[in-house]
């Protein structure tokens, strides 16, 4: 048998972040994230705007992500890049990049799933003999900018969507409230930031009732507008004096909302295995809420390294290596899709 060290390159570039990590078999060696400033003025991704950036950053970070893991690129098995979802623009930009090298390198290209991806972050370490990642099958809380999703995961290549948000994802409630309280983008971390400080009893929040295992956080967000506009009437001041309180009172009820669709998942499933993924699950108060409900319900509750739960390549790499052991590869007539299914 043949017991060589796979390489593998992962490029992430589907939002703002263009990213490139190099993994050694199931270890990160690297993990370069370079974020895109220029869309804080604006409150939001500007797509061309980013698609730029990434044109400008990509090289930089693929050289990077190889000087970092001391690997030359003509040790490289493979290329794995995010096809989508994500912002077409941007993921044209890692998708030829990734084309054009794999190429010129004669090797095997890899297409991932952004989404999927996240969920195996779960999996991603530097150090693989101090790390214990989640056992299959396990439910997995997929939470960023763009998505909200319960995830049945029973291998690294089989999963199912199990429940999902009918509109905003639970990173747009945070975005679009920070942008409410006049908080800079993206708000989940300055909302996290000051909830901190804040009583998160302060102020209730309606949770809706939505069917099944699915989301919704649409009524959720007109309620905070209602509510900031009723205060600011009241005192014109509300908002600079309660400004954490607020952070909080909102923080706790998304966690709410989320954790309890995860916990009946754990009822309808038995499955006691609970992980979490995406941007949203860098949040301490989620974090600090999924460790309670370890110790209280009896789950065994994984979540990434901070580096990890964000977009990074690392996820990209390690999920590519997967398709790799599995022989799963893509041609060179690839294109990337904007809204990409499981
Ligand atoms: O996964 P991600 O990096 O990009 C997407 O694929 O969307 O997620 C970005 C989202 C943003 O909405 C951002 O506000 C949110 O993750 N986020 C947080 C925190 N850090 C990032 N939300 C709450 N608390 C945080 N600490
Ligand atoms: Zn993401």
């Amino acid at each position: 048998m043949n017991n060589k060290p796979i390489y593998i390159l992962g490029i992430e570039s589907s939002c703002d972040e263009t990213s490139a990590s190099i993994t050694c078999d199931d270890k990160i060696l690297s993990n370069i994230i370079a974020g895109q400033d220029v869309h804080e003025r604006y409150g939001g991704v500007v797509p061309e705007l980013a698609s730029r950036a990434h044109q400008q950053q990509i090289i930089p970070a693929v050289a990077a992500a190889l000087e970092e893991a001391k690997v030359s690129k003509i040790d490289l098995n493979a290329i794995a890049f995010t096809r989508g979802p994500g912002l077409i623009g941007s993921l044209l930009v890692g998708t030829s990049f990734a084309k054009a090298m794999a190429m010129a390198l004669d090797i095997p290209l890899i297409e991932v799933n952004h989404m999927q991806a996240h969920v195996i972050g779960n999996f991603a370490s530097r150090k693989q003999e101090l790390f214990t990642p989640p056992s299959f099958p396990f439910l997995c809380l997929t939470v960023s900018g763009g998505h909200t999703q319960i995830i049945k995961v029973d291998s690294f290549l089989s999963m199912e969507i199990i429940g999902q948000t009918m509109d905003d994802a639970a990173g747009e409630a945070f975005d679009k409230t920070a942008k409410m309280l006049g908080l800079p983008y993206p708000g989940g971390p300055e909302i996290d930031k000051l909830a901190q400080i804040g009583n998160s009893k302060a102020y209730k929040f309606p949770h809706p009732s939505i069917p099944a295992l699915n989301f919704s956080f649409s009524g959720f967000k007109t309620a905070i507008l209602y509510f900031l506009q009723k205060e600011k009437k009241a005192d014109p001041d509300f908002l600079s004096k309660h400004m954490a309180d607020v952070c909080a009172s909102v923080q706790q009820a998304i966690i709410e909302i989320l954790l309890d669709k995860v916990e009946k998942a754990v009822r309808l499933t038995g499955i006691k295995n609970v992980a979490v993924a995406g941007g949203v699950s860098a949040n301490s108060g989620l974090r600090k809420a999924l460790l309670e409900k370890q110790d209280k319900n009896g789950w065994t509750v994984n979540i990434p390294a901070f580096e990890y739960c964000t977009d990074n390549a690392a996820m990209i790499a390690l999920y590519g290596y997967h398709k790799f052991k599995a022989g799963v590869f893509t041609t060179l007539d690839i294109t990337p899709i904007a809204r990409y299914p499981f």
